[in-house]
This record gives C-alpha cells, structure tokens and sequence, in this order.
C-alpha cells in the first residue's frame, strides 16, 4: 500500500516545474493565508533558546490552556505532533479490526488503520448529494465495525453535517459498540462552529474522540500542534501509547498563544468568510466549473468541460506557478474533481485570471 498523496509539496512542485519553492501560489494546501500572527512570532523569537532542552512531555501548560479554552478538564485533551500524529495513535491503541470511513476523505485514515492491522469499509457519499449524508445513511452501514472515522466539515468536498445527525451517529455507534472519531481539523474556520463542534459531547461519551488541529487555521504545519478530545479513560489509553517528547517546545509555546489571540482568530474568520463568498461568486462564473458548497477555508469543484480533466488543468496551472488539489488520487473521486484553498485577494485574483484564460472565457 502506497502512502497517502497530499497538497502542499512545494519542493517537489519546484523540481517538477523547475521555478524556486516561493514563485508558487499554493492552493493545493488549506492554510490560514493570513500567514503566523504577530503574537506568535513574537513569543517563538522569545522561546527560541527552548530548542535546547526537552520539552514537556505531558504538554501540561498547553493542556490547560486548551482545557480552558474548551470549558473541558485538562485530563480530556492529548496534544500530539499535529492530528495526523494522534490518528495514527488512535489506530495503534485502540487496534481497530475493521473500521468503517465515509468517502471521499482524508486519506491517513485509511493508512494509518490498515498499517494497524486492521481492515476498512468504505461509505460512499453520494456526488447528487453534494457529498453530505443524513444520520439515518451511516447507520445503515454500520456492521460490526469497531471504529467510524468521519470528517467535519470534509476533506475534501468541504460540507459540513449537523451536531444532531452526528450524535445520533455516536449514540447508535454506542449500542453497537463502535467508538466514532469525529475530524475537526477545519472546525475554526466555520462559522458558528460553536454550534457544529462534539468536544463536549467527547467528554461525556464514552465512544466519541474528536480531533483538532493548529496547523490550518494558526498556520503552524511546520510547527504541528494538534489534539484529541475524549473521555478520561479514552485519553489516558491513548497517552500510554504515546511516544515521549511528540511535541516539541517551541510548538507548545507557538500553540499557547495561538490559544491566547482571539484577536487573531476573529480577524481569520471574517476574512476566511468574506474571500470565500468572493472566490466562489468568480468560480460560478466560469462554465466548466461548479464549486460545492462549502464551510471551511478551501472550495472542491467539479469540472463539467470536455477536454479539461483535474490533472490537466492542475499541469496547466502549474506551468503558471499556480498549484491547485487535483482531487483524483482520493479514494471515491476521478478526475473531475480539483480542490482550492481560500487564499489572498491579490492570489485569487490570479488563479480566477488563469482559470478563464484555460475555459476560453
Ligand atoms: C481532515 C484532516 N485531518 C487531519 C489532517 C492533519 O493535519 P495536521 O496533522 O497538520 O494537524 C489534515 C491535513 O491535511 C486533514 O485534512
């Protein structure tokens, strides 16, 4: 099994295009493109005599942080090496035999549950459907599998589901015996993700993890901070299957204060907003593109146009030094799906000049 494909791979980007990593415009991969906060650069420039030691091992000042952030207990939250590192982690303590992933989605799911030794069923979400379900759907594939990975709002069809159609989901995961993992890594970016997020669901449930990460909406993906929410018990069988030091001290400094700066984070979400409506409204304009609806900081499309496949239009692009997710390698898709990140006005001007200069507009 081949490991998993993913946007943001500038160095191999640079090789293939042979232009130097920053002539990219980068809407393959979904980070804040507002870039680090002040604050945090600040207080890494600060911290940098940090890389010297050890870092906390049990992350306690960031757990409290996050705890207090989220209205949980410190002993509800593990903090690993960005979420990826805590999927893996999840497959490896809790040794899944077979696990049931709704598709298309982000593909270290799949990855990270087989090289566990497990199996995996696959969900089909329906294109007709905007790729979005209702609770009654997952249930009706639920047979015997032991863990659910659901991803909210999705990577990458970008549609988000209620909280009640996935509490239903969890509680009849429950009488089954399923522990269901819900994805938040994009949460941030929705608005009103107050009333879409399960973390204090997580608490109380004893089947439910939910996962978040720093590295998209705090653009820390070199850093990698993320962490999981669950039960006590959950979190305390996770931890022991933790490798010490996952994260290292300057990301925990980098997170505290990415916690801290709601400043930061309003300014985000209103732009986040704003620049989506603007990036859609231009996309809907182009025939041969439909964009999906979408809740976070990125829009998947479809692409109607005979002729033009996502691997084509995302070669044609990269020409250009504009890269864009050519969606065809996600298990569920072909190639007539691309996704691109929210970006700056300024960037999205030019991926829209480039996309109607490729449709003949
Ligand atoms: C849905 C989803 N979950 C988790 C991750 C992993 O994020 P990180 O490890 O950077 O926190 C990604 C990365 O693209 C993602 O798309």
């Amino acid at each position: 099994m081949n490991r998993p494909f993913h946007g943001g791979n500038l160095k191999e980007a640079s090789l293939k295009y042979k232009m130097g990593r920053d002539e990219f415009i980068d809407f393959s991969a979904n980070i804040n493109p507002l870039g680090l906060s002040p604050r945090i650069k600040e207080a890494l420039l600060d911290s940098i005599d940090l890389a010297l030691c050890y870092p906390d091992p049990y992350c306690d000042e960031l757990k409290r942080e996050i705890s207090t952030h989220l209205g949980t207990d410190k002993e509800n939250i593990l903090v690993g090496n960005g979420s990826c590192d805590l999927i893996y982690l999840i497959a490896r303590t809790f040794n899944p035999r077979n696990c049931l992933i709704l598709i298309p989605t982000f593909s270290e799911y799949e990855y990270a549950v087989k090289i566990s030794g497990g199996s995996c069923q696959f969900f089909k979400l329906s294109e007709e459907k905007d790729f979005l379900w209702k609770k009654e759907s997952v249930l009706k594939r639920l047979k015997g599998e032991d863990l659910v990975f659901i991803c909210n709002p999705n990577n990458p069809t970008g549609g988000l589901v209620s909280k009640e159609d996935l509490l239903f989901t969890v509680a009849e995961g429950k009488k089954r015996g399923a522990t269901i993992v819900v994805d938040e890594a994009f949460i941030d970016f929705v608005e009103d993700s107050d009333q879409f997020t399960l973390v204090r669901e997580a608490v109380s449930n004893g089947n439910l993890l939910v996962l978040r990460s720093l590295t998209k909406f705090f653009a820390l993906a070199g850093l990698r901070v993320g962490y999981v929410v669950g039960a006590k018990r959950m979190i305390k069988e996770l931890e022991k299957k933790q490798s010490p030091w996952s994260v290292n001290g300057l990301a925990q400094i980098a997170a505290r204060e990415a916690l801290r700066d709601q400043n930061f984070a309003e300014k985000t979400k209103s732009y986040i907003q704003q620049e989506r409506n603007y990036l859609k409204e231009r996309l809907e304009e182009i025939e041969g593109i439909e964009p999906y609806p979408a809740a976070a900081n990125f829009i998947f499309c479809r692409l109607t146009k005979d002729g033009i496949n996502s691997s084509l239009l995302a070669e044609k692009l990269g020409c250009q030094g504009i890269l864009i997710r050519d969606c065809s390698t996600f298990r569920g898709l072909d190639n007539r799906f691309i996704r691109i990140a929210v970006k700056k006005r300024e960037e999205n001007i030019k991926l829209i000049a480039a996309l109607k200069d490729i449709f003949g507009e």
